[in-house]
């Protein structure tokens, strides 16, 4: 078993590293005090090439494998989790769900101008009542003459009203009680489409995250996503590789926090000497040291069984997903304790890191829903 990374996957993460510690961390904090969108910042990184990591070359990305993929979000996380969330949902539920389902066409029109950053895409699944069950959905879409009439409410959508594509699954019929559920790709152009509410969030707060109504929104029929009843197929397959991209993010906080709190334990002192002499401190970062370094090896496991075989996805991901977020609140509630009064204080960054933490266990799948979908895998066999 090799754990090297290769050159290349070791020069991603160098200079997204670099890109990330000089124009995205000197503007986190006040980005995230206005709940200001990171425009300039993503505009940086699609020069990168990063809005399009996993899509190949002739589509417009830059065919990074999935291992590079989690290195470059864990390094734009530990620089800003918002502008990682930004860029993993536009990357793996927008980019790759037309990558895998789309037609031709679709890849042309739509997935060129998403990876080469041009556009930005969103992901709208969740509804007002169905967040964890996804499948229970009210919004539909009912096939008219040439298209489809889509209505209905979609909730939680990251880069809603900053995106030009949205990946919408929505109920097309009903067989023998059974929903059948289609995926549409949706232009923000489209008319009856619109931003019904922003979210003000605890954390990830310059991500933009909305409700979004569908009114009356006509598509043609070219625009379905995969065959017609293939939506939750769709939806599921993307969240697989969504949720490899949330690991990474939270191991990106976590390990942000942990440097914080290394080197303020350093510099503090206390009963006389450094508080990274006293045991009690020593033992909290032997921990966090060691947490995020399994959560790290368990997601990077994730992202290269995703690229020797996409089928075995799901479970690894999910596992990888559990582990890195729930580490991440883990380690940055410590990072706040080794810096104690002052941890709590915005004079600090690790009153943020754990804030942008807190999401990780919720969003694209809560923790409860990762065993669900674990425990299903191991007994399957
Ligand atoms: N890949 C492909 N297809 C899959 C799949 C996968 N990994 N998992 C399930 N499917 C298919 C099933 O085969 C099934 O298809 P058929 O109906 O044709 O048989 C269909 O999808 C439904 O699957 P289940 O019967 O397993 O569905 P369920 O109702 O039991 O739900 C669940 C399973 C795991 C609980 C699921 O609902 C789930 O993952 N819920 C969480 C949803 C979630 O993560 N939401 C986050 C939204 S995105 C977000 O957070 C916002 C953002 O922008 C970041």
């Amino acid at each position: 078993m090799d754990l090297k990374l290769t050159e290349e996957q070791e020069m991603v993460r160098n200079s997204v590293r670099e890109f990330a510690e000089n124009e995205i961390a000197p503007l986190a904090r006040e980005y995230d005090e206005e709940e200001k969108f990171p425009k300039a910042q993503l505009e940086g990184l699609a020069e990168m090439g990063l809005l399009g990591m996993i899509i190949p070359e002739e589509y417009g990305g830059t065919g990074f494998d999935s291992v590079s993929y989690s290195l470059a979000l864990e390094e734009i996380a530990r620089a800003d989790a918002s502008v990682a969330v930004i860029v993993g949902v536009t990357n793996s539920v927008c980019c790759y769900p037309i990558l895998c389902f789309g037609t031709e066409e679709q890849k042309q029109k739509f997935l060129v101008p998403l990876a080469k950053g041009e556009e930005l895409g969103a992901f709208c699944l969740s509804e007002p009542h169905a967040g964890s069950d996804a499948t229970n959905l009210k919004t539909r879409a009912v096939l008219d003459g040439d298209g489809y009439v889509i209505n209905g409410t979609k909730s939680w959508v990251t880069n809603g009203g900053e995106s030009n594509t949205h990946i919408v699954i929505a109920v097309t019929g009903e067989d023998k009680g059974k929903k059948e559920v289609t995926a549409f790709i949706v232009e923000k152009e489209r008319e009856g489409l619109g931003v019904s509410s922003v979210e003000h969030k605890l954390g990830q707060r310059a991500s933009k995250t909305t409700e979004m109504s569908f009114v009356d929104v006509r598509v043609p029929k070219e625009n379905v996503l995969g065959d017609p009843g293939q939506g939750l197929k769709v939806a599921f397959n993307s969240l697989d590789n969504g949720r490899i991209g949330i690991g990474s993010l939270a191991v990106g906080i976590a390990q942000a926090a942990y440097e914080e709190a290394l080197a303020y334990s350093k510099d503090r002192v206390a009963f006389g000497k450094p508080i990274s002499e006293h045991q009690a401190i020593k033992f909290k970062l032997a921990d966090m040291a060691t947490e995020i370094e399994a959560a790290r090896l368990l997601t990077l496991k994730a992202a290269a069984s995703k690229d020797a075989d996409h089928k075995k996805t799901g479970v690894r991901a999910s596992m990888a997903k559990l582990y890195a977020s729930e580490m991440a609140n883990r380690v940055c509630a410590e990072a706040i304790q080794i810096h104690g009064g002052n941890g709590y204080s915005r004079e600090y960054n690790v009153e943020k890191y754990y804030r942008d933490a807190r999401i990780t266990t919720i969003y694209e799948g809560t923790s409860e829903i990762q065993k669900i979908v674990i425990s299903r895998g191991i007994l399957k066999g």
